[in-house]
C-alpha cells in the first residue's frame, strides 16, 4: 500500500523479498507515516565489509548515486577531521534526488537540478546490532518527522541482508512525498544495488 505509487517491478520484488524474509529483518519497528521509502539487497560478502563500506561516509563519492557525499561535523555544522560517525554528531548530506544515473565515481558530476542538501542528526551508530540512523533535523519534529534506518543482519547462507527505511511523518510529510517520494524510492533501491555491488567488489 505504501508503495502504491512506485513503479516497477524491481520495488514489488525487492517488497515481496523482504516479505518473505521478514523474519530476518534487523529493522526497528517503525511507526507507518505519511510515505515511506525502502530498501533491501542480498550480498555476497561479510556483514563487517559492508558494514565499513556504510560508515566510510569520505568514500561515498566513489560509488554512492544516491547520498553523493555524508559529512560528519559537530554540532555548530563544522566539517570534523575525523570523519567517524557517532551518535550525536551531525551530518551534512548532499543527495541526488532521483539519483544519478549509474555507475558513479568521485569525478561524476552533479545533477544540480535534483541536488538536495539536508541536515541531519546522527542517532544511532550501533556496532553489535549493526544498525545506523539520521534524522533530519532542519525542520521542528512536529513539522517533519523522518529519520533514515540502515540495518545488516547474516542470512543462514552467509550472506549479507542489508536494510533500508525511512518513514515520512508530520504535516510536511505530505508536500516530501509529493515532491520526492517517487525519487526518494529510486534513491534507496540504487544506493541498494550500489552497495552491493561496491561491497562485492571488495
Ligand atoms: C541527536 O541524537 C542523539 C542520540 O539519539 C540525541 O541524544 C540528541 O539529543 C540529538 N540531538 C539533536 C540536536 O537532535
Amino acid at each position: 500500500m505504501l508503495f502504491s505509487r512506485s513503479t516497477g517491478v524491481l520495488i514489488t520484488l525487492t517488497w515481496s523479498l523482504g516479505a518473505a524474509i521478514a523474519q530476518q529483518s534487523n529493522l526497528p519497528d517503525l511507526a507507518p507515516g505519511i510515505f515511506s521509502a525502502q530498501s533491501s539487497a542480498i550480498i555476497d560478502a561479510p556483514l563487517q565489509t559492508v558494514w565499513d563500506v556504510l560508515l566510510d561516509f569520505p568514500s561515498y563519492p566513489e560509488w554512492n548515486p544516491f547520498s553523493r557525499s555524508q559529512v560528519v561535523t559537530n554540532a555548530l555544522w563544522i566539517p570534523l577531521e575525523d570523519q567517524t560517525p557517532h551518535e550525536n554528531l551531525r551530518l551534512i548530506i548532499q543527495a541526488q534526488i532521483p539519483p544519478l544515473p549509474t555507475p558513479v565515481d568521485e569525478n561524476t558530476s552533479p545533477n544540480l537540478l535534483h541536488a538536495q542538501i539536508s541536515f541531519e542528526n546522527i542517532t544511532t551508530i550501533d556496532h553489535a546490532l549493526h544498525r545506523a540512523a539520521w534524522r533530519a533535523i532542519m525542520l521542528p519534529e512536529v513539522l517533519l518527522d523522518s529519520e533514515r534506518w540502515q540495518a545488516l543482519s547474516t542470512l543462514p547462507d552467509g550472506k549479507t541482508f542489508y536494510e533500508s527505511k525511512e518513514v515520512f511523518r508530520g504535516p510536511v510529510g505530505y508536500v516530501v512525498d509529493i515532491l520526492f517520494a517517487e525519487g526518494l524510492q529510486e534513491g534507496f533501491d540504487a544506493q541498494a544495488t550500489a552497495l552491493k555491488n561496491r561491497a562485492e567488489s571488495l
